[in-house]
């Protein structure tokens, strides 16, 4: 089936996009962005151009996404393990280019209809951070298009331990340990993710094979794309040609390919 050109796409993204299926887009991307570092060390600058640099990679990818009408895009920007472990000079410049790309990208993203959420444990960030991410986060709040979810300060391991304190600590409101139902559906409501749906597509940038402790529980049926494009030479271009391999992918959720499967699980998603 011939796809519509969507507005704003340029001339190259047009044409991958003019070989895809359009009713076969992934709902929810899920990106890992990685190799800034070596990005800046083949430049042979400082790691921090590497990361300004990914800036540029971000908007492209947001907004091409934005433009085919992808639902929801994920992406991960700061591990718990980066701010645990990198250098505090680094750890200090990533806030700030936070900071400034919120300050910067807010009008970009009413412009596009994006609404902009966070996952992670925001609270162990600095408080001035935190006000801007919540500024940006009201800004966009009334956008009814694609969902931006940021992991900031994210681990999927951590996720999982708040989700099982939230459920022991429902029960023990609720009457005790009695009270406590575990199921798949019980997990998922109480992961910071429950409001989306879980990723059909994870794309991994600069050739790592690793998921790097993020969202664990929810690519349980993802398909996973490695790039060995390195996150600040990804663009929208690129997106479309993950895509492109996504929809050559057969998913079969567990059952056989000439039976007709469901989807994964019902999503408790808003839209
Ligand atoms: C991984 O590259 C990337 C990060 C730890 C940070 C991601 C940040 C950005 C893409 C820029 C800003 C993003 C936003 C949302 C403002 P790495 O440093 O681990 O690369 P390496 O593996 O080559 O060392």
């Amino acid at each position: 089936m011939q796809a519509t050109t969507p507005a704003g796409l340029d001339r190259k993204e047009a044409a991958i996009f003019s070989q895809l299926d359009p009713a076969r887009l992934p709902k929810h991307i899920a990106i890992i962005m990685d190799g800034n570092g070596r990005w800046a060390r083949r430049r042979h600058m400082p790691r921090v151009a590497g990361h300004r640099a990914g800036v540029a990679s971000v908007r492209s990818t947001v907004e091409t996404a934005a433009r085919i009408g992808i639902p929801w895009l994920t992406l991960y920007a700061f591990s718990e393990e980066n701010w645990k472990k990198r250098p505090k000079g680094e750890v200090g410049f990533l806030m700030k280019l936070l900071g400034r790309f919120l300050k910067l990208e807010v009008p970009t993203l009413n412009k596009n209809n994006i609404k902009l959420e966070y996952i992670g444990r925001r609270h162990e960030l600095p408080e001035d951070v935190n006000e801007r991410m919540e500024w940006a986060r009201e800004e966009t709040a009334k956008n009814t298009g694609m969902v931006l979810t940021l992991a900031l300060n994210y681990s999927a391991r951590s996720e999982i331990v708040d989700a099982f304190k939230a459920l022991a600590e429902k029960a023990a409101r609720n009457g005790g340990l009695d009270h406590l139902l575990v199921d798949e559906e019980a997990v998922s409501r109480n992961l910071y993710t429950r409001n989306l749906p879980d990723p059909d597509f994870l794309i991994r940038t600069s050739g790592e094979m690793r998921l790097s402790n993020f969202l664990l529980w929810q690519v349980a049926y993802a398909e996973i794309y490695v790039t060995d494009t390195l996150w600040p030479d990804f663009r929208g271009t690129h997106l479309l040609e993950a895509i492109a391999e996504y929809q050559k992918r057969e998913r079969r959720f567990g059952g056989l390919n000439d039976q007709h499967v469901p989807e994964p699980r019902p999503h408790k998603a808003k839209r």
